[in-house]
C-alpha cells in the first residue's frame, strides 16, 4: 500500500479528486467504484469543482456503488441513494444509464445480489475503487468476519456500525438492520483502490490497518494483498502511526 498523508481533511479530498479527475482524464470510459458515508463527501464537492471548470469529462464513465441499506424505498431522505443523487450523480449531470447502486428495496435481495455482480463485470470490472474505513475497519458494510472470498451479498449490521451511522438518523431505532453490500472479493477485484481516511475517530483503525496482520477480523486489512491501493489519510488520523 502507498501512503500519501496530507494535513487534513480538505487537503485529502482535494488529492483525492485529482486521483480521480487524473484517471478519467487517462481513460474517460473509466468503471468506478463509488463509496458513501462522511468522508468521501468532501472529495465529491472537489470533483463537482472540477467538472463546473471544465477540467474533466465525466460524460462516459460508468460508476457502481459499494452498498445500500435493506428494506428503504430508494428515495428515503437517508437512502445511499439519494446521497448519490445530491452529491454526485446531479452535480456530475451523470445519465441513470451510466449509474449503479444496489437496490436494497429490491422483493428479493439474493437475486438482487446476482444481478449486481452480474452487471460489474458485463462493464469489464472496476477500474478504481473510491473506500472510506469503517472504525471497525469495515470496508463497504463487510463487517468484521467476513470472508475475503465473498461476493455482493445481504448482510446484519453490528450494533457499532448502527450506532456510527445513527448520526445521520432521528434514532438508532430508525437505522435499518440489514444492507447489501459488495463483498471483499468485489472491491478487492478492483483494479486500482483508493482509501480515505481522516479524523481522529479513525486513528485506531488506521493504526491497525498499517501494522498489523492481515485477518478476517479487520476486513481492511485485505488491502494489504493488493498491488494498487493508495492510503490518504490525514495528520489526525496518523497521529499515532
Ligand atoms: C459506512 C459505509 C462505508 C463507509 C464507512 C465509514 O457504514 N457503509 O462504506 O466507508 O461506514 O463511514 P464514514 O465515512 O461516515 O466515517
Amino acid at each position: 500500500m502507498k501512503l500519501i498523508p496530507v494535513t487534513d481533511r480538505e487537503a485529502l479530498s482535494i488529492r483525492a479528486a485529482e486521483m480521480v479527475a487524473e484517471k478519467v482524464q487517462e481513460q474517460p470510459d473509466s468503471v468506478l467504484g463509488l463509496a458513501t458515508g462522511g468522508t468521501p463527501e468532501g472529495t465529491y464537492q472537489q470533483l463537482k469543482k472540477i467538472y463546473d471548470h471544465g477540467e474533466a469529462d465525466f460524460s462516459r464513465i460508468t460508476t457502481f456503488n459499494l452498498d445500500e441499506y435493506a428494506g428503504m424505498p430508494k428515495d428515503h431522505p437517508q437512502s445511499y441513494h439519494t446521497y448519490m443523487q445530491h452529491k454526485v450523480f446531479q452535480p456530475l449531470q451523470l445519465k441513470p444509464e451510466q449509474v449503479h447502486l444496489p437496490d436494497g428495496s429490491a422483493a428479493d435481495l439474493e437475486q438482487e445480489c446476482t444481478r449486481y455482480e452480474k452487471r460489474i463485470a458485463e462493464t469489464g470490472g472496476i477500474d478504481m475503487q473510491l473506500l472510506g474505513l469503517g472504525e471497525n475497519g469495515h470496508i463497504g458494510f463487510n463487517e468484521p468476519g467476513t470472508s475475503f472470498s465473498s461476493r455482493t451479498h445481504v448482510v446484519q449490521l453490528k450494533p457499532s456500525t448502527r450506532e456510527a451511522n445513527a448520526r445521520y438518523f432521528d434514532s438508532i431505532e430508525e437505522v435499518p438492520q440489514q444492507a447489501v453490500t459488495m463483498g471483499i472479493e468485489t472491491i478487492t477485484d478492483s483494479r486500482a483502490i483508493l482509501l480515505l481516511v481522516f479524523g481522529r475517530r479513525k486513528k485506531e483503525a488506521l493504526l491497525r490497518l498499517l501494522e498489523g496482520e492481515v485477518d478476517e477480523g479487520f476486513p481492511a486489512s485485505v488491502l494489504k494483498k493488493h498491488s494498487n491501493v493508495t492510503v490518504i489519510a490525514d495528520e489526525e488520523a496518523l497521529t499515532d502511526v
